[in-house]
This record gives C-alpha cells, structure tokens and sequence, in this order.
C-alpha cells in the first residue's frame, strides 16, 4: 500500500560504521599502524589526545580529534602508554563478530550496509607495492557474508584516517605522494571487490578539512588544510574515473558533513554572513559535484588568510572528468549563525526553537528535509543521506536491554521529514544508512557512553565488557518500519 510516507522501490536501507570505531583487530591479520590508533579515549569535558615522544625522550599528549596539533615537531614519534586506552585497537570487535553483526543488521531489514575499509589493512604503511593478502580476505568474508542475504555493499575507502606512516613521512594530504598511495590503494579495492560492490565513497566527511579534518596535516594553518584539500579531490577524481573502468555499473560519490546552518536573525548582515558561511561547505560539494573551482574560491581562501593553493596545470581536467556520481552526505542537527561568530562555528548560539541531545547537538528534523532540498537544487545529482542518528545514553537493564523511545522519535521524525523531501519536494534520494547499527566508539569523544545503535553492545568507556550484542526496542521498531515500506511511520 503506498502512503504519503512511502518509499522507492529499490530504495537502499541500512546503518553505517567506520572502521577504528567499530572494527578493532588492530594488530592482526597484518594490518599496519592507523593514525587513529594512537589517539586516546576522552569526554566533552576531557577531550581525546595522541599520545607521542619527543627525540629528547618527552612524552607529550596533543589534544587533537584526528592527529597531530600544530605545534608538534615533524620527528616525534607515536607511543602506546601503558596508563591510556587507546579505543580503536578492539573497538566493538566487529573483526571477530562480523557475523553475527550483519545477521543482526539483515533482522531490520537492511539491504546495504555502509562501512569503511581500514587503509592500513591492505596497504600497511601506505607504500607497499603489493597489497596484504590477509587484509583484502578480512574484507572479502565481510562481503561474501552480506551477500547471502543480498545486502549491498557501500563503501568508503577511506574514512578519516591514514596509514600512520603517511602521516609521519608526508605530512599527510600535504603531499601529492599520498594522492598516488590513495589511488592505488583504491585501484586493488576496485579489483577485488568490484564484481560485488556497487556503490562507493572516495572520502568520509572531506568537508571537515577546515577544523578538525581527515587531512593528516600537522600545521592547521589555512592554506596548508585547503592545499591538502585540493590534493584529496584530484585523488577521488582520479579514483572515480577509475571506478567507472574497472567497476561495471559502479556509482561513485563522496561524504559530506553537512549540518543544516540558519542565519541568526534577518539582518543583512547575518543573512550575508550566513551565506558566506555556508560556502564553507558548498566549496567541497561544488569542486566535487561540479567538477570546478567555484567562484567564490578566492574570496573564501582569503578570509583564511591566503591568497592561492598550488593546482597543477592537468587537475582542471581531471576534477572535470572526475565529477561524483552522486552526493551524500552526514546530517545530525542544525547550527545558527551571526556575523561575528567566526568561520565554521559549530554549535554557534543556541537555537531556542529547538531540543538537544544530551551532547548538545540541536535536533532539527525538518532541517533534514531543508539540507535534502538545498543539495539537490544545487547539484542536480542523486543524494544518499549516509549517516543520520542519535547519540544518547542508554539505561540497560540486566538482560541488556534498553527502552529507547527517544531514539524511536527522532527516526520517526527525521524518516518522515526524508519521505516528504522524497514524496513531497521530488528530491532524487538513492537511500539512507542509519549511524551506526551497533553501538560503537564515538568519534568526537572515543566514548562508549554515547549510543547510537539499534543494538547494545557490552562494553564501557575503558573497553570493559563482554561485547554481548542485545536488540534494543527501536531494533524491533525500524525493522518494521523498513517491512512497512514506511507505512509504519504515518
Ligand atoms: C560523523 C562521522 O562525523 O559523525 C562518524 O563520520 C561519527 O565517524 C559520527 O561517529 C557521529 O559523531 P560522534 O562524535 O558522535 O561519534
């Protein structure tokens, strides 16, 4: 029966991971050091650090979401310290329960399954020649296990992180050398996995560049993050002009964060500010989606403080044959901005119209519907709402089991805004992948703390726990959601 809040046909359902959050493993199989390994656990109120050494022996703990802080010299070395915990080396051990976490995902009814592959499993330090073996079988059970019950695979190749070797040689994405490990990183995937891997993501999130970013660069200065920037949107044209060769039928897009941002008030200069702001996100999605520099390039480098970044005489050509095939995207909450709050000014000044989690990101439904609709309007090209969720804390009972109402609203208010953005406004939306299935290890935080999943899993803040997977009721609650086609929604 189709009802207002029905879906396409062949429409794509399913959750999302990301590899150091979920997979564990971390020094099996052969896989090679990740720059997330060494970075710590934390809280809001203590946020996460790398632990590295001085050449004199110090040992300095740098607070970054990603790698390493400005003012931490090229020649240090990353450490392991026997006092932290360090929460990408077991995860949640999707390594070792890769089975039963699809079975549980393919009980909700999904039809794809959103996760990323770990870089420095298949390519150790980046730059080997030949791919490790044991990497690409860990992958190939994965998928071969999805496909019994005809899950698809979509896959990001890479997912904020880099073989810790890069980082530490190359200074990250500052190097055009890591745009030909990328590529050959991505050409073995395309290789092994492109006879059952339809769709793919270049990069997670590639807007984030401006604070805290997936570059791997250590000076956070403006130029040096755009320039990296630049780097890593010649390597996914590149990766996508190789997809369309070696995977038939591929589609290929990349991962945009892209929190719906309102300007403060209707002055002039708030909607102005607002609109410069936003550019901040539309300069990825516009360079990736359209396959040019935007106009507005310039002007947007110098409010960073720099005139131009280095672009070889051949990458006009190769971001223009190279344009993504769709867009997703990350949507989790709205911000409000002013003139005078700074440049990607996440959380900004509160909207008072509007409830937050208990981390303090604003839940803005409608929001989810508006950015559907901007995106689309913008690029013309399919979306692919990737990842969309909510982090709480859950109370389980001694069975393991967690009475999350509060997740059961915000999907039921956030699934209905994408299915009138689909019904309603026409938005071409290929599917949605949920964050994240199964609880897993926060991003921002390294917490436990912080769920997200239809399905609790065992396991505190220090890595503590039987990792016992346990259905939650929302798990109940979206499978028939997705059995209803969204009929269950109305
Ligand atoms: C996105 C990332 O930014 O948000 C995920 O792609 C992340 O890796 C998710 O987990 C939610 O953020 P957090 O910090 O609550 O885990």
């Amino acid at each position: 029966m189709k009802t207002a809040k029905s879906f396409p046909t062949n429409f794509l359902w399913g959750g999302a991971t990301a590899d150091f959050q979920y997979e564990g493993g971390f020094n099996e199989g052969g896989r090679g050091l990740l720059s997330r390994d060494f970075e710590t656990n934390g809280s809001q109120a203590n946020p996460r650090h790398h632990t590295l050494k001085l050449p004199n022996g110090k040992v300095i703990t740098p607070r970054s979401s990603f790698i390493l802080a400005d003012d931490v010299p090229a020649d240090v070395e990353p450490v392991f310290l026997a006092d932290q915990y360090y929460p990408s080396h077991q995860a949640v051990d999707f390594y070792h329960h890769y089975k039963e976490d699809i079975k549980l995902m393919a009980g909700m009814g999904f039809n794809i399954f959103r996760f990323s592959i770990c870089w420095s499993r298949i390519f150790p330090t980046g730059e080997e020649n030949e791919p490790n073996q044991a990497g690409l079988k860990f992958y190939d059970d994965v998928i071969n296990e999805m496909k019994k019950y005809g899950m698809e695979p979509l896959i990001t190749i890479c997912h904020d992180e880099l073989p810790m070797n890069l980082v530490l040689k190359y200074n990250g994405w500052a190097s055009r050398k890591v745009i030909d490990a990328y590529v050959k990183y991505a050409k073995t995937l395309f290789e092994y996995f492109g006879d059952r891997c339809r769709y793919w993501l270049t990069f997670n999130e590639i807007n984030a560049v401006r604070g805290f970013g997936p570059t791997g660069v250590r000076k956070a200065d403006g130029q040096a993050r755009y320039q990296a920037a630049h780097n890593m949107f010649v390597a996914s044209a590149k990766t996508v002009k190789l997809g369309h060769k070696l995977v038939p039928g591929g589609s290929f897009g990349a991962m945009f964060a892209m929190s719906e941002l309102y300007p403060a008030t209707c002055k002039p200069e708030d909607m102005f500010h607002h609109l410069q702001e936003r550019r901040e996100n539309w300069y990825f999605i516009d360079v990736m989606g359209r396959g040019y520099y935007p106009n507005y390039a310039e002007e947007l480098w110098q409010r960073h403080g720099f005139e131009k970044i280095t672009i070889d005489p051949a990458d006009k050509e190769i971001l223009k044959t190279g344009q993504l095939d769709y867009i997703a995207f990350s949507y989790y909450r709205s911000n409000i901005t002013k003139k005078g709050d700074g440049w990607f000014n996440v959380g900004g000044s509160a909207n008072p119209y509007l409830d937050k989690t208990p981390w303090g990101w604003p839940v803005d439904p409608l929001g989810l519907r508006y950015c559907m609709n901007e995106i689309y309007d913008r690029i013309q090209k399919p979306i692919f709402i990737v990842e969309n969720g909510i982090g709480a804390i859950d109370q389980a009972d001694e069975n393991g089991y967690v009475e999350d109402d509060y997740r059961i609203e915000y999907f039921q208010q956030h699934l209905s805004a994408m299915a009138d953005a689909i019904n309603i406004d026409h938005v071409p939306c290929l599917g949605y992948t949920m964050w994240a299935p199964i609880d897993l290890v926060s991003l921002s935080t390294g917490e436990m703390k912080k769920r997200y999943g239809f399905v609790y899993v065992d396991m505190d803040d220090e890595g503590h726990g039987s990792l016992t997977r346990t259905p939650k009721k929302s798990y109940q609650w979206i499978k028939h959601v997705i059995e209803t086609n969204g009929a269950a929604l109305e």
